[in-house]
């Protein structure tokens, strides 16, 4: 199959990259992708490196061997904080994009210069992370909040309401336990006037997020300038999908999880309006 007509491979613990599959599909309307949701290993957020590195490193080579995958999108702060260098070094051929907490972005745009971060312990903990935050410590002051708990919750909250933006009592709990400890948000001096989301699952908790941080407080995700790296990357290697391919499979997904399929099928017709036929369970990797 010619390169650009391959698929993208997009890859998370479980549900939160569809928020990234979201913006990719916007910026990309005629790729082709197949997203992996391992859940049947997730949480990652509170494991060992080393294990969610072994993770990342048998799923890229599955997406290669099994889905000929031009490019892959690893949609999980905790993995690529864990894995990405070493899968860069790996598949030296391979476009890969990562996620990260948008601390730059935070700073450029922050006016009290206190900015709150939350992530997985994982992420925040991990020394890609403590770089990121060293190089940027003299610009602003960041509040750093490991959410513990809060992307699993999310995948559950996904099962149990179907309707948009319907989080369960327990995600709004977390939320306001662990915002609430990062001290004020606001606009005045000494305020944190913006919160980056360190885990591409917490973007589907923006609501209950807005309303505890407030209207001026900007929320800053990852998920349009990773479309966007992808997009580039694409073009550099002159893998980019035609507007038309052949057989009209331009924008189709194909969704697959290590875990049950429930929440899978649940999270792609809540926020994607995908078919629940499209997902599909494997066993390997
Ligand atoms: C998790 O599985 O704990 C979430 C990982 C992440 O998106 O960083």
């Amino acid at each position: 199959m010619p390169l650009a007509a391959r698929p993208i491979g997009v890859f998370d613990s479980g549900i939160g990259g569809l928020s990234v599959l979201r913006a990719l599909r916007a910026e990309l309307p005629h790729e082709r992708f197949v997203y992996l949701a391992d859940s049947g290993h997730a949480p990652y957020g509170e494991r060992d490196a080393r294990f969610v590195a072994q993770r990342t490193h048998a799923i890229t080579a599955y997406l290669r061997a099994q889905h000929h995958i031009k490019a892959l999108v690893v949609a999980c702060n905790t993995a690529t904080a864990a894995a990405i260098h070493e899968v860069r070094s790996s598949h030296p051929d391979l476009p890969l994009v990562g996620v990260e907490p948008a601390l730059k972005p935070a700073v450029q745009r922050s006016q009290t210069r206190r900015i709150g971060v939350i992530g997985t312990r994982g992420t925040l903990g991990s020394d890609k992370f403590r770089r990121l935050h060293a190089a940027l410590a003299a610009q602003a002051e960041f509040i750093l909040k490991a959410c513990d708990g809060l992307a699993h919750a999310i995948e559950r909250s996904t099962e149990q309401h179907l309707s948009a933006d319907a989080e369960t009592p327990e995600v709004r709990a977390l939320c306001a336990r662990y915002i609430s400890a990062m001290g004020r948000f606001g606009t005045e001096s000494g305020d944190i006037d913006t919160l980056v989301l360190g885990c591409t699952h917490y973007v589907f908790a923006l609501p209950t997020l807005r309303a505890l941080v407030g209207p001026q407080v900007h929320i800053i995700d990852t998920g349009a300038p990773v479309a966007r790296q992808t997009r580039r990357l694409l073009e550099q290697s002159a893998a980019l999908a035609p507007e038309s391919l052949p057989g009209d499979t331009a924008g189709t997904v194909q969704l697959l999880t290590t875990g049950a399929l429930a929440p899978l099928q649940a999270a792609a017709q809540r926020w994607l309006q995908l078919p629940a036929q499209q997902c599909e369970r494997v066993e390997h990797p």
